[in-house]
């Protein structure tokens, strides 16, 4: 028996860059649990988050790293407290993502993987456009890094699979762990 038995939190961790379809994809797992009977669970995503709990801080390293902690932080509490939680958010430092992962224990990252230039192809909020530019500096994959996962749980290639084969994949994980 494990020391989490009694736990059904956990975190899915979506990383990847702006317009990947982190936010998208955890809408369509939000929707997936709560076919399986998985209610009440949380999503902290990155650009809601940034207009409250994350209000003020931009885009240099110190303060993407605030952000993710902070993301994090609240993960942590909900995975404690039995809810299920994710996250989508950019987070593209490997160090805090890593950082988080300890902290939150039943953690499940979720590489939402698309190529740049789709991702620019997308440009559904308009930013890459302003990023290549120069009208916004320090864009994740333009002009700022993004450093891809090592070992997640999950690759999802949003640029080659469709958002229900996506889905299965992080819903077949959670499984195979133990979560659902
Ligand atoms: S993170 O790096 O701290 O994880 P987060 O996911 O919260 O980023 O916010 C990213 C969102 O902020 C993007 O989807 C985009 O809408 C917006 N944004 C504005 N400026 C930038 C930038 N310089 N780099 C990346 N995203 C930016």
């Amino acid at each position: 028996m494990t020391h989490y038995s009694n736990n059904s939190g956990f975190t899915i961790w979506f990383t990847g860059l702006s317009g990947a379809g982190k936010t998208t994809l955890s809408h369509a797992v939000h929707e997936a649990l709560r076919d399986r009977g998985v209610l009440n669970v949380e999503i902290l995503d990155g650009d809601i988050v940034r207009t409250h709990l994350s209000k003020g801080l931009g885009f240099s390293k110190p303060d993407r790293d605030t952000n993710i902690r902070r993301i994090g932080w609240v993960c942590q509490l909900l995975t404690k407290h039995g809810v299920p939680n994710m996250a989508a958010a950019i987070s593209p430092y490997r160090d805090v993502r890593e950082e988080v992962r300890k902290m939150v224990g039943r953690f499940v990252e979720v590489y939402v993987k698309c190529s740049i230039s789709v991702c620019e192809s997308r440009d559904v909020k308009g930013l890459y456009k302003q990023a290549r530019t120069g009208e916004i500096l320090h864009f994740t994959g333009i002009d700022d890094p993004y450093e891809e996962p090592l070992n997640p749980e999950v690759i999802v290639e949003t640029d080659k699979e469709n958002i229900e084969q996506c889905t299965q994949k992080i819903m077949t994980k959670l499984e195979e762990w133990g979560y659902l």
